[in-house]
């Protein structure tokens, strides 16, 4: 960075920003989408039972890009995760391994499905559940592993598979942060039984609310529409046998996509390898000038893996700065950098999921065979806690913006030149 703003006081001290440049507008919204939408308003489709021309050829479009047998339109990536949960054989009384450091939907939605969340660690230094956790906290009413492809970070799905195969057990990818990552050549979404996927609106696409799910399986498919799907459809699609009496009951959710929805979604998807690879440029561009940071480490992908876009998660390595974590974003955002730290809270220890009096006002603490909900002592997830200290999360915008990215990056380097004056800063008594 230029030698002038180095030296130039440091904006929590009283100095000037050093990031300017507004980030851009999100989500990417054109013509194409508006036209979308009006052209379903105006043909006064805005609800139809899952089978309109709108709902339909989003089903067909979506499972063609990720070539997925199967694609099922829902209202929410929540729903999404539920309806995979029933379709693998979660009914009340089953658990399902899942992960605290994620979004709370990829715990509640068990919940919905009548089962039960047994919290599983991150394997150590990732963001990702642990498959020696899994051997270790599975039983015979585990019925299935939600693995969350967090911060866009396909998940190394190999030795997950494994573990799950050997035990018997489905994996539910969510997909809801990695729409388009790739692992070892396949679609984050297609590896495991079903894959969830949110497309609200902060989402890699967007349909302002919406979610879908993929599987290749034909009798997944069907399974995932009771839940939530009408009973039109159910009766007109189900060919299950046992799934055939619920088609009555169809839509005891109510998880049907909006039809305007879908038809934004539609024309986002076109958008999906030219917005991941602005990101990626983006990216690339705020790395290479942060090169020389050690205190900034990037996560390393599985080799033949692609990374999706939400946020975009790197570690604070305490042992190459002389400033806390909390300190340094602190400085970083009074520059303008836009630096969170662990993003989720932990989960495990919210009270819904502490106080068994809370829970039980929503959730079944115990069930008819014994399955019970056991609350996550402190410190019993160490990986989690360890990343959630160190973590640091960027905004990485959808358009190419180098200008933003240098700026970021000379907020840093900026930082950086005045260490001293921060840790004073930071030793200062406060009241
Ligand atoms: C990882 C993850 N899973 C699931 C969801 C749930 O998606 P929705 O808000 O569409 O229900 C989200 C939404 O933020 C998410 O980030």
């Amino acid at each position: 960075m230029a030698k002038k703003e180095s030296k130039e006081k440091l904006a929590l001290l009283g100095g000037p920003k050093t990031v300017v440049q507004p980030q851009p507008p999100y989500p990417v919204i054109g013509h194409e989408e508006v036209n979308a939408a009006t052209e379903v308003i105006m043909s006064r489709q805005l609800s139809d039972v899952g089978t309109g021309k709108f709902i339909q050829r989003f089903e067909k479009d979506f499972a063609r890009h990720f070539g997925s047998k199967h694609c099922l339109s829902l209202s929410s990536g929540t729903s999404a995760i539920h309806c995979a949960l029933f379709a693998v054989g979660v009914r009340p009384g089953a658990e399902v391994l899942t992960c605290a450091h994620n979004w709370i939907s990829a715990i509640t939605a068990i919940l919905h499905a009548g089962g039960t969340p047994v919290f599983c660690d991150v394997k150590p230094g990732c963001w990702h559940i642990d498959p020696a956790e899994i051997k270790r906290k599975a039983t015979p009413n585990t019925k299935a592993v939600v693995v969350t492809h967090l911060w866009g970070m396909p998940a190394d799905m190999d030795p997950i598979l494994k573990v799950c195969g050997e035990l018997g057990i489905p994996v539910i990818e969510d997909v809801s942060h990695a729409q388009g990552s790739k692992y070892k050549g396949k679609y984050c979404g297609t590896i495991g039984e079903v894959g969830a996927f949110s497309l609200q609106g902060s989402k890699a696409i967007v349909a302002g609310e919406g979610g879908f799910l993929l599987t290749n399986s034909k009798r997944n498919f069907q399974r995932a529409q009771v839940p939530g799907h009408h009973g039109a459809r159910l009766s007109s699609e189900m060919s299950i046998k046992e799934m055939k009496p619920f088609a009555q009951g169809g839509g005891a959710w109510t998880y049907r996509m909006f039809p305007v929805a879908a038809a934004i979604a539609i024309e986002q998807l076109g958008r999906l390898p030219a917005l991941n690879a602005a990101r990626q440029a983006n990216f690339d561009r705020l790395r290479a000038r942060l090169k020389n940071v050690p205190l900034i480490q990037w996560p390393k992908l599985h080799r033949d893996s692609v990374r999706g876009w939400y946020g975009t998660p790197a570690n604070f390595d305490a042992s190459k700065a002389p400033f806390s974590r909390d300190t340094f974003i602190k400085a970083c955002n009074a520059e303008g950098a836009g630096i969170g730290g662990e993003g989720y809270c932990d989960y495990s220890q919210i009270p819904l999921f502490q106080d068994m009096d809370l829970y039980s006002q929503m959730f079944v603490p115990k069930h008819a065979n014994g399955v019970e909900f056991k609350p996550v002592k402190l410190g019993d997830l160490p990986n989690y806690d360890a990343i959630k200290k160190s973590s640091l999360r960027f905004i990485i915008p959808a358009t190419e913006s180098p200008m933003l990215m240098d700026q970021m990056a000379n907020s840093i380097h900026k930082v950086l030149a005045n260490a001293d004056a921060l840790v004073k800063w930071e030793k200062a008594p406060r009241k």
